[in-house]
């Protein structure tokens, strides 16, 4: 029997938190040991509110633990996306569903620690969000770095533009000092799936149909709606960029992307440029690479593999 890859997922559940939710849950290759949120989308409350939501959709809330942690970044105030993601952060889809799983007692930090410590070197955190519970945690558990097997990420940008300042993806710019703490802090393998890639994992029109005979058509269709309309408002494309999801993807699936090993850092000091992921390519501050930078995405073998998960 395969061995399926152990993972926690920490997130702020808006509109494709809830997609990568689904993919992981629904892909029947990974183990989901838990599920932790953060402020960040939509409050810490409304992220844990939507999780358990989903969990419930997903027929999961039987099997996977949601435990909760930071309501705010480390230093600075929140910086809710209610424009993208809605008044209640999945685009309405589940206004009127009831909500009958709650929230673990205790903090996602320990959650993390305990259970990554528990199956020491197996375990693979997917990073959805800012990435405040990660700060707290290596801060509090400094050995918590040699347990991990990998941190996979969804933040940055290297080589393009940001989606909330010219510079910035919003899972580092709404907590840059975590993320900058997150990157220094010395983990053996860290992959960031930021920007660069996630824009090209379109969900489209075409994609939707595809999903007709999926027992989550009609959730995705009604959650992305209004996300679709502000992509192509901004972007000149109707499409859900799958950012989450394929973070996701890169744990069931590391071929899916190219990656560079380089040195990043995170701006945290600047009115113009806080949050920003400087990457350096050409090695010019002599640092050793901290991170593995997806540089390309097979984005319709990824597409078809969301599609034949939720499907299934
Ligand atoms: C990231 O920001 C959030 O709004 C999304 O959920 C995703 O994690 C994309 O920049
Ligand atoms: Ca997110």
């Amino acid at each position: 029997m395969v061995m399926k890859k152990k993972v926690i997922l920490d997130v702020d559940t808006g509109v494709d938190d809830a997609l990568a939710i689904l993919l992981a849950v629904r892909s029947g290759e990974l183990d989901v040991l838990g599920i932790t949120t953060v402020n960040g989308n939509v409050s810490l409350a409304q992220a844990t509110i939507n999780t358990c939501k989903i969990l419930q959709l997903a027929g999961a809330e039987n099997d996977i633990p949601v435990v909760q942690g930071a309501d705010k970044p480390l230093m600075r105030p929140s910086h809710f996306e209610h424009k993208v993601h809605g008044k209640d952060g999945l685009g309405g889809a589940l206004r009127d569903v009831p909500v009958h799983k709650q929230a673990e007692p205790g903090h996602a930090v320990d959650f993390i620690f305990d259970t990554v410590r528990r199956h020491s070197g197996d375990v693979t955190l997917v990073m959805t969000a800012p990435l405040t519970n990660l700060a707290l945690a290596v801060m509090k558990y400094p050995q918590l770095i040699h347990e991990v097997q990998e941190v996979i990420i969804m933040g940055g940008v290297v080589q393009g533009f940001g989606n909330v300042t010219p510079t910035a993806e919003y899972n580092i710019y709404v907590d840059p000092e975590a993320a900058k703490m997150v990157l220094q802090a010395g983990f053996p393998k860290l992959t960031l799936v930021g920007l660069d890639v996630t824009r090209k994992a379109l969900l489209t029109e075409k994609h939707l149909d595809a999903l007709q005979d999926s027992p989550f058509a009609d959730y995705v269709r009604a959650s992305t709606a209004d996300y679709m309309q502000r992509y192509q408002e901004r972007n000149g494309v109707r499409a859900c960029a799958l950012h989450d999801p394929l973070a996701v993807g890169v744990a069931l699936n590391k071929e899916l992307v190219t990656t560079g090993h380089y040195y990043v850092d995170v701006e945290t000091r600047s009115d113009l440029c806080d949050g920003m992921t400087v990457c350096d390519f050409q090695n010019r501050l002599q640092r050793q690479a901290n991170v593995h930078v997806c540089t390309g995405v097979a984005s319709e073998p990824f597409l078809e593999l969301f599609i034949e998960a939720l499907r299934r």
